[in-house]
């Protein structure tokens, strides 16, 4: 039966995101209100600009006094979609305090400090629910968060950047180098005019960092997830690449080790197979690939940025909320008993590609062979192509800690005869 008093809800932020959860709530309001089982009202926006022009939304919510709004006492939900750590991390305790539920997109904040905000919603039982925190539109936190609950995940491997597999895919399409594939990208909008947060894999980073605290019980900090980005891969890097049937791509790998006594969280690009399911995620799309005991295999894919997709998941997150509020009960919050620790990179177990540009001549080879020898590094193959007098070398390697290749590659630095060490990438998801 529907109840009468609507659910009140208030938004904080009305940009790309903030805008479209407005227009669904409009347009959509006698679904939502079924769906629910109570009509949803907006009953306050808060922005920075108040004199935009906002279609669709009565003049008088808008606020710039967001602190009032989350004070007001009557709110249900409270949507966080203004992004950052302050005020957002502020709003949203006061939120709490004041007897609200919240709903964010803010994948920084809760990378930073989710374990503080969980504490908060449960210490006023309170939900806060984040599934547009981490690609867009693809369900993914609940899938994790409920439908896995009785499995045991060991592996997520993600691209949940958008920005970064589209300069990727268009350098393995085209031939083209990494500077005109971010032109490209932010001609299109893709990149942001700033693009670092992307390119540098600090947005990937801080949703693997939520990934893999849901997906392994234990709390990860974005300080937890080694990071690199994408700048320095090479139109040759991908030419590599498609010799051993692969391609590049920016993935966020979050693995339990194999005696299941740690976790570890990563970030950087890495050479897949062509036959992986995620190597044919084309364009700006994400997909996250899970593997568990009992599931086995599972992709996750879809749009993974944008306003209409996000608010999608936002809506989502609205309406479990709305339906939680009404039966007085709240959802699944921090689930962190596990408590393993996360190991650093250097214990990351991986294969390797490495191109070297060497002498040519009598012992090189051996030479070099010896360095890995030395660090307990296995050879899977070689590859050398020479060219008066120099050659370039393509080793790859058996699995390996990231330490001991870091170590092999230091003393390789030192040969007289390695002129240089042109690029070192990982080898994932064979
Ligand atoms: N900038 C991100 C991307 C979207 O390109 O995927 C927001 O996380």
């Amino acid at each position: 039966m529907m109840r009468t008093r609507p659910l009140k809800v208030a938004l904080l932020g009305c940009g790309v995101v903030g805008s479209e959860v407005a227009r669904i709530m409009t347009t959509h309001a006698d679904d939502l209100a079924a769906r629910v089982g109570a009509p949803v009202e907006l009953a306050g926006v808060a922005v920075r600009r108040p004199d935009k022009v906002r279609e669709g939304i009565d003049p008088a919510l808008i606020t710039t006094d967001a602190t009032a709004l989350v004070k007001r006492g009557d709110l249900d939900i409270v949507v966080e979609v203004i992004g950052g750590i302050e005020p957002a991390r502020t709003l949203i305790t006061t939120a709490f305090e004041h007897g609200a539920s919240v709903v964010s997109a803010n994948k920084a904040l809760l990378a930073q400090d989710g374990a503080a905000l969980h504490a908060a919603a449960e210490e006023h039982g309170k939900d806060l629910y984040y599934e547009a925190a981490v690609a867009g539109a693809i369900p993914l936190i609940r899938p994790l968060r409920e439908s896995l609950a009785g499995d045991k995940v060991n592996r997520v491997l993600g691209i949940v950047n958008g920005t970064t597999n589209f300069i990727l895919d268009k350098m393995d399409s085209t031939g083209a180098g990494y500077q005109e594939a971010l032109d490209e990208a932010t001609a299109l909008g893709y990149a942001e005019a700033d693009p670092t947060a992307d390119v540098e894999g600090f947005d990937a980073a801080a949703k693997a960092a939520i990934l893999a605290g849901i997906a392994f019980h234990t709390r990860v900090r974005l300080d937890d997830v080694h990071r690199e980005g994408m700048t320095e891969v090479t139109a040759a890097d991908f030419a590599s690449a498609r010799e051993m049937g692969c391609t590049i791509k920016l993935l966020a790998i979050c693995e339990r080790a194999e005696d299941g006594a740690s976790v570890t969280a990563r970030v950087h690009p890495a050479m897949i197979p062509l036959s992986h399911p995620l190597a044919s995620v084309r364009g700006a799309y994400n997909a996250v690939f899970v593997e568990s005991d009992a599931s086995g295999q599972l992709m996750f894919y879809g749009p993974g940025a944008g306003g209409s997709p996000t608010a999608s998941a936002v809506l989502g997150d609205l309406v479990a909320v709305g339906r939680n509020r009404l039966g007085g009960t709240t959802g699944p919050g921090e689930s962190a008993y596990a408590a393993l620790p996360v190991s650093p990179m250097g214990e990351v177990v991986t294969r390797y590609h490495i191109s070297l540009d060497v002498a040519d001549k009598p012992g090189v080879l051996a030479q070099v062979a010896t360095v890995f020898a030395e660090h307990g590094v296995s050879i899977d193959t070689v590859r050398q192509q020479g060219k008066d007098g120099e050659a370039s070398l393509v080793v790859v390697t058996h699995r390996a800690s990231d330490a001991a290749l870091g170590g092999t590659v230091e003393a390789l630095r030192k040969l007289d005869t390695v002129r240089g060490v042109a690029s070192i990438m990982r080898v994932e998801g064979e």
